[in-house]
């Protein structure tokens, strides 16, 4: 393990229950990484209180009082530089970054989405999911290059999608796993415990939510 734990910014739009789980994994005192500021382009976002309660710096960068996206990410890089930040995880950051802001940071920004990349890039995931019918539905953690939602990837956990589900119930289980593996993903990062060989992470992360196989009809038990 590293000897200085890295100072770790995230940026958030809303309710921020990711931001929650990695500032939980970071009162561990040898995770990795710290969280030295929580950043919100939404000075009402939910998520800025919760980290204010757990004693973090804060700030709000409110996007619709700069012209254009450099201005905004302009205060954002002072924001960072100002709070000597290492890395950057994305919780739910519903603000598209340049390129340039992005190659700025490669290597030390984190995104997490809520499908399994590359499958269900942008928005709602879990509807589309549902919608094409398919069995495995999940979670990813990946380095944030320019084109959105793609990047080498650091972790993944998938989810059984259940002939009950609708986008709510499926989302909520996703969630869950969402909480487990980002935490985990920037921890290999903060201790360099992964590195980039091509396009892939070597050292990555799984994880499965499990659910036993039961195929109607083979495996259900049978009266008397
Ligand atoms: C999560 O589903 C995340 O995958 C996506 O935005 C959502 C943010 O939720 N990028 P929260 O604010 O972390 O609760």
């Amino acid at each position: 393990m590293r000897n200085t734990r890295r100072r770790t910014a995230i940026l958030i739009s809303g309710r921020g229950s990711n931001m929650a789980s990695l500032i939980a994994a970071a009162k561990h005192p040898e995770y990795p990484a710290e969280i030295a500021l929580v950043l919100s382009n939404r000075p009402e976002a939910a998520g800025l209180d919760y980290a204010r309660e757990h004693h973090i710096a804060t700030a709000a960068v409110d996007h619709k009082i700069y012209a254009g996206r450099e201005n905004f990410e302009a205060v954002l890089q002072r924001m960072l530089e100002m709070h000597r930040i290492d890395l950057i995880c994305l919780a739910g950051f519903m603000r598209l970054l340049t390129g340039s802001f992005t190659q700025r940071w490669q290597g030390r920004m984190l995104n997490i989405h809520p499908a399994l990349l590359p499958s269900y890039k942008g928005l709602h995931t879990h509807e589309r999911a549902l919608a094409d019918g398919v069995k495995i539905h999940g979670c990813t953690v990946h380095y944030v290059v320019p084109e959105m939602d793609s990047g080498p990837i650091i972790a993944q956990a998938a989810v059984p999608v259940l002939d009950t589900d609708d986008a709510g119930s499926l989302g909520v289980r996703v969630l869950e796993q969402e909480h487990i593996i980002y935490p985990r993903a920037l921890g290999l990062v903060a201790d360099e415990r992964v590195k980039i060989e091509n396009n892939r992470v070597v050292g990555a992360c799984t994880h499965v939510e499990h659910t036993p196989l039961v195929v109607p009809g083979f495996d259900e038990e049978e009266d008397g």
